[in-house]
């Protein structure tokens, strides 16, 4: 959860760190720190508590001498508090020595018992000192040769871990290491990168190098070796960065989520582009893949957070198109309960980053134990689709501000095109359905759209005068059920608020209990044309509530006339087939919870104690 950089090369390096940190700044934002080694041969070393702006200032008000290398770190504590001390780079070697980390060593209170026994003493609470001291013993007990101590050191390191160091007697050499945790190389014009991912460096080069699992990296000024723990020399898979800095900046928007949400509608029409012919949804990275998907039985889609929602509701398509039952488990709870999993369980992962650690280990285990893996992912040469049998990309472009927005939107989309695409594989979905279903997915953008331009300012509106409250419930049936979910986590995550997302059924089994006069509650209202049923239901639902007080804000599609009269506000999304309203219902929710926690002054884009990768279990 923490962001990671380093850089060789002949420019100045200090700039280039800070950048970089800066781009990385969503996967944590608790302290920051940078390290160089200076022209003289000296290291220098810089951390500070807060955001990355502390330590801009800091540097700006006292800076290191110039060097053309270094290392930089944002952080997301695990072990010990955001404080300065704690804050990394972590120096040994009497300060010759520096080193950042992502992630948790497992066994660090056993190292540091052994190493406190032989005299070592600690400044941090954290588990990276550790690893920082027993390199500089490595590195003398090695001839001091830095690469063959980083070897030894990282074969004593139980856990997740990617680590960066640097000695003060090999300028212009930056070793790295990863277990579980993210790192990618970048190849400049004799220059060299390293970074949590990609965005670290996509504005200095797009030529982009893949580090597998248990690998180590050393960087010089244009020249990169990649050995596995053991010395042995790997050739890293090379790929193209397909996005350029651009679209990874605020550009002009008040926040990254701001600029994410105007973006749902590229999100959507980018996923599908390029996967539809004659009507029917082909997935080119699934070529070749037919007999395995034909051979498959039941499916369980694993994921975390707002990418599990999304998961829910894709549930609803597979089982619709492609007839097979469908599962979708939190990732963090899959793999301690002993799943049923054969080789005909096609486990799907969801995941914005590629690297959540919890579903990452789903994946693991789901591998192990012989069923087949499809990750559906937005993140270039990350690590989920890195270990799965079968990617399906969404193309959401880079989502920077921690609450996901566009790629949950792009997670459905590529759920549904899955869907078809099965469907059709497996000759469960007839032509028309398959082409009715295509007209309906090509024309979400459209839609999307439409509700970003009539409806965004009052909706922005009603989060104004909604800023005081100090809880929200979301009620929503069917494919709406997770969408409620959606808004509350939305809104929990960055405003603040309680909130609690039921289906409509639910609420007189207990929650209902809840609403008292005034409770504000959010209720997404299935189509009266395509799922009339249901409808009538969620608006006899509406009636219990408003019965006991609360004050209802409806999401209704346009021409549904049956609900006006219940609705104290109505948020209108335009018509769409059942299984499409999920795409259109989430957005006015987006737009409320980013509204709710601009009007409460809060940082939207860098919510308290959350960060945008959860890299840790
Ligand atoms: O990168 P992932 O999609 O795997 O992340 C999963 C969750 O951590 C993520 O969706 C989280 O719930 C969001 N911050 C919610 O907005």
């Amino acid at each position: 959860m923490c962001g990671i950089v380093g850089y060789v090369g002949s420019r100045p390096s200090e700039s280039i760190l800070l950048s970089g940190l800066a781009r990385l700044e969503y996967r944590g934002y608790d302290s920051a720190g940078i390290a160089v080694i200076d022209g003289d041969g000296h290291l220098g070393m810089r951390k500070r508590a807060g955001k990355l702006q502390v330590l801009r200032d800091d540097l700006q008000h006292a800076p290191l001498a110039d060097g053309t290398s270094g290392i930089g770190h944002t952080r997301w504590a695990t072990h010990g508090g955001p404080t300065d001390v704690n804050a990394h780079p972590h120096l040994a070697d009497d300060g010759r020595l520096a080193v950042i980390h992502n992630g948790i060593i497992e066994n660090f209170a056993a190292l540091r018992a052994e190493l406190a026994g032989s005299g070592d003493t600690f400044l941090s609470e954290t588990d990276t000192e550790v690893a920082a001291v027993l390199l500089a013993r490595e590195y003398h007990a090695n001839g001091e040769d830095l690469e063959a101590a980083f070897r030894a050191t990282v074969q004593r390191l139980d856990g997740a871990f990617t680590l960066l160091a640097m000695h003060e007697d090999h300028p212009g050499l930056v070793v790295g290491a990863r277990r579980n945790s993210p790192l990618v190389i970048g190849l400049g014009e004799g220059e060299t990168f390293l970074g949590s991912d990609v965005a670290a460096f996509v504005e200095h080069t797009r030529h982009a190098l893949a580090i597998g699992q248990d690998q180590i990296v050393a960087i010089r000024p244009g020249s990169v070796t990649v050995t596995d723990f053991d010395g042995v020399a790997v050739e890293p898979e090379p790929f193209e960065v397909t996005w350029d800095a651009a679209a990874a900046e605020k550009g002009g928007w008040s926040s990254f989520m701001a600029k994410e949400v105007s973006e749902e509608p590229e999100a959507v029409a980018n996923t599908v582009r390029g996967r539809i012919h004659d009507d029917a949804v082909v997935i080119p990275e699934l070529d070749g893949l037919d007999d395995l998907l034909r051979g498959i039985h039941r499916i369980i889609i694993v994921a975390c957070g707002t990418a599990a929602y999304a998961g829910q509701v894709g549930k609803y398509a597979l089982e619709q198109w492609a007839r097979l039952p469908v599962d979708v488990e939190l990732a963090h709870e899959f793999r301690y309960r002993d799943p049923v999993l054969d080789e005909a369980t096609l486990v799907v992962s969801i995941s914005q980053s590629g690297e959540t650690m919890d579903t990452l280990m789903a994946v693991k285990y789901a591998h192990e134990r012989g069923a087949k893996t499809l990750s559906i992912c937005n993140t270039q040469g990350a690590t989920i689709p890195r270990e799965s049998d079968a990617i399906v990309y969404t193309h959401a472009g880079p989502e920077v501000a921690v609450a996901s927005t566009k790629a949950f939107v792009a997670q459905i989309t590529a759920l549904y095109l899955l869907a078809l695409h099965v469907g059709r594989v497996r000759g469960a979905l007839s032509a028309a359905t398959s082409a009715q279903a295509v007209a309906e997915l090509e024309a979400v953008p459209e839609k999307i759209s439409w509700i970003l331009e009539a409806e965004q300012e009052r909706i922005a509106q009603l989060a104004r005068w909604m800023a005081d409250s100090r809880s929200v419930l979301f009620l929503g049936r069917h494919v709406g059920f997770p969408i409620a979910l959606e808004g509350a986590l939305k809104l929990k995550e960055i405003s603040y608020i309680h909130a609690e997302g039921f289906a409509a059924g639910e609420l007189k089994h207990g929650p209902i209990a809840l609403i008292e006069p005034g409770q504000p509650v959010f209720v997404i209202v299935p189509s009266p044309v395509h799922s009339p049923v249901l409808h009538d239901k969620v608006v006899s639902n509406i009636q219990e509530i408003r019965a006991r007080g609360a004050r209802v804000i409806v999401i209704a599609e346009e021409g549904d006339a049956a609900v006006l009269p219940f609705g104290d506000e109505v948020v209108r999304i335009p018509l769409a087939g059942s299984l499409f309203e999920p795409l259109l219902a989430v957005v006015p929710l987006h737009i409320f919870a980013m509204g709710l926690a601009e009007a409460r002054g809060l940082d939207v884009d860098q919510p308290r104690n959350l960060a945008k990768s959860v890299t840790v279990e």
